[in-house]
């Protein structure tokens, strides 16, 4: 073992004997370096281009592996006999106290649960949603569109996708905030709560509303997935637990931060807006590049037995981080990738994930974008970032634009 030097409060890990020296990068995943010069994307991209190799190692967070390239992390992802979703989230010790089902659970034991999400939340199921997210998106903008100003991330994206949500789970509004900080703390973590603390209280809020569905079962997603059997058995209490607190963080979380990256993008390049403006149906074949170029998602795999890999020597129990977020932004996956165009051919990205896991709420997820930028460019055409505003953006499992300030003149 070679001891690391300390760079920060945070102690670096000791390198395994087992991990070459011209592996190891300076990466910490929660704090890339360069991220308030570039921007997310641009740190995580600057890290793919500095190193030949396709996984590297940080001593940063525990130590851990790192796949750099698209389709490395696509590999990975539909690769589970080697990389276990027993543990996704980083570091180490911190994501052992993330249970919730089925993320953390590999095939065969994760496909009964997958077949109840995909039921609650897959294609079909999506279309009858519509008319309600339609009808939220448009009350908030209606809202918004006379004051000629906001802070898109509070006054949009962190309130469309969340009411959404409730409306969906048929839970009170006045929950969101509570549950909203929670979830923050599980996907960008400040210290203030350890990822043991937050699940109890996740838990806490879940169980009697469980209760509360078992014995009164409604129309919402809560009761549609709790009373579901499992491979001809009835669910347990944990996995019910498990499955509806995966719903929360998954549904409260993403959204939010995926649509202030496309109207940040949007407020800075007028000739593309105006593309959408001028023809809305681009929208809906737009919106894949747009989820190409802003990924969200840095969520890990556990080796499960030594392995090779790109020429390295991985051990049983050794984590590897999946970046979605350098796979779409790849130039060996896309030409030009940084660039956005949105009549791009054969678009190749990673951002809902791939293989047994990949994201069961996609589909739900693109219809939020789509109505919000077809909603919004009805109402607000024309929008800028107030100039001297400086936007600055946090890495994690799930990354995030802080604030999003936006300007624009009200119609008449
Ligand atoms: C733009 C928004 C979203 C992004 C970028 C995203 C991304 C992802 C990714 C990368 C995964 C794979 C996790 C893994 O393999 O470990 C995933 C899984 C999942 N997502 Fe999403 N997601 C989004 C929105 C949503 C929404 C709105 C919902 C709920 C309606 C949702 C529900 C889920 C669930 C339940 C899983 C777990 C699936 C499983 O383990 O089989 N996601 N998502």
């Amino acid at each position: 073992m070679t001891e690391c030097a300390v760079a920060d409060a945070k102690p670096l890990a000791p390198v395994p004997s087992h991990v070459p020296a011209d592996r190891v990068v300076d990466f910490d995943i929660f704090n890339p370096p360069g991220i308030d010069d570039m921007g997310v994307h641009e740190a995580w991209i600057k890290l793919q281009q500095s190193t030949p190799y396709e996984v590297v190692w940080t001593p940063h967070n525990e130590g851990h592996w790192i796949a750099v390239r698209g389709k490395r992390v696509r590999a990975m992802y539909r690769d589970p006999a080697h990389f276990s979703s027993h543990i996704i989230w980083l570091p180490k010790s911190e994501g052992e106290n993330y249970g919730l089902v089925p993320t953390r659970l590999d095939p065969p034991q994760h496909t009964p649960f997958r077949e109840v999400l995909n039921k609650a939340i897959g294609i079909t199921a999506t279309k009858a949603m519509e008319p309600m997210v339609r009808s939220v998106a448009v009350r908030i903008i209606d809202a918004l569109a006379p004051q000629g100003k906001c802070n898109f991330t509070d006054d949009y994206a962190k309130q469309f996708p969340v009411q959404v949500f409730l409306n969906l789970l048929d839970l009170p509004h006045e929950d969101a905030a509570e549950v909203k900080e929670w979830i923050d703390q599980m996907t960008r973590p400040d210290g203030s709560m350890s990822m043991e603390e937050v699940m109890a209280n996740v838990f806490r809020y879940v169980d009697p509303i469980i209760e509360q569905r078992l014995k009164t079962p409604g129309t919402d997603l809560i009761s549609i997935v709790i009373n579901n059997d499992i491979d001809g058995r009835p669910m347990t209490r944990d996995e019910m637990r498990g499955l509806v607190s995966l719903l929360l963080v998954a549904g409260l979380d993403t959204v939010v931060n995926v649509l202030s990256f496309f109207m940040e993008f949007l407020a800075r390049n007028p000739g593309h807006r105006r593309q959408l403006v001028e023809n809305p149906a681009l929208i809906r074949k737009g919106i894949e590049e747009l989820f190409r170029r802003f990924p969200v998602v840095a969520e890990a795999r556990m080796v499960k037995e030594d392995t090779e890999c790109d020429g390295v020597e991985m051990k049983a129990g050794d984590m590897v981080c999946v970046p979605t977020l350098i796979t779409g932004t790849d130039d060996r996956m896309n030409g030009c990738p940084m660039h956005v165009d949105f009549n791009r051919k054969g678009i190749s990205h990673v951002t809902f994930g791939d293989g047994p896991h990949i994201c069961a709420g996609q589909h739900f997820a693109r219809l939020e974008a789509i109505v919000t930028l077809e909603e919004w460019l009805k109402r607000i055409p024309e929008f800028d970032i107030p100039a001297g505003e400086k936007i600055s953006h946090k890495s994690g499992i799930v990354c995030t634009v802080e604030r999003l300030p936006l300007v624009w003149t009200p119609r008449a």
